[in-house]
């Protein structure tokens, strides 16, 4: 895993560099830590308050800790009737944590997203981007074991 520190070093005296240095760093821990904030503020000569509005300004970027493994868990209408709704509940349950929570291992992250444009294998759910169709809570075990 890359150092949050070089990552900034990178893009220390490009113009707009705050930005490409937050993506970088989102990238690779999944969320901007408080700690690569505080080290961006430096480096980019602002303020502590406005590298953390730069990061909060943009949807896009968390500042909130997120799991190595983002599960997504399809929301819209077509995955909720095809047992979506279940599936979020034994994925929760399964995880010990509700949706928006990390796990206390740092493993997942449970989200909902829109529509991923999978409906022909409904109910769907996505781990760090990659579509999963026909997801039912008997396979999560045998899905989750894969995501070390
Ligand atoms: S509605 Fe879930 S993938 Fe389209």
């Amino acid at each position: 895993m890359a150092n949050y520190k070089e990552i900034i070093a990178t893009y220390k005296d490009k113009p707009g560099g705050i930005i490409e240095a937050f993506h970088a760093i989102q990238k690779e821990f999944n969320y901007i830590p408080e700690e690569a904030l505080r080290e961006a503020a430096k480096a980019f000569g602002l303020s502590e308050a406005e590298a953390f509005g730069v990061a909060t300004f943009y949807s896009y970027f968390s500042v909130k800790k997120r799991g190595k493994y983002i599960i997504r868990v399809c929301t819209s209408a077509p995955c909720m009737v095809a047992g979506g709704d279940k599936l979020l509940e034994a994925l929760e349950n399964y995880l010990g944590i509700k949706l928006g929570e990390t796990t206390a291992d740092g493993r997942f992250t449970l989200e909902a997203t829109e529509c991923v444009g999978q409906c022909q294998g409904t109910p769907v759910i996505t781990i760090n981007g990659k579509p999963i169709p026909e997801v039912t809570p008997e396979r999560i075990p045998e899905i989750l074991s894969s995501y070390k």
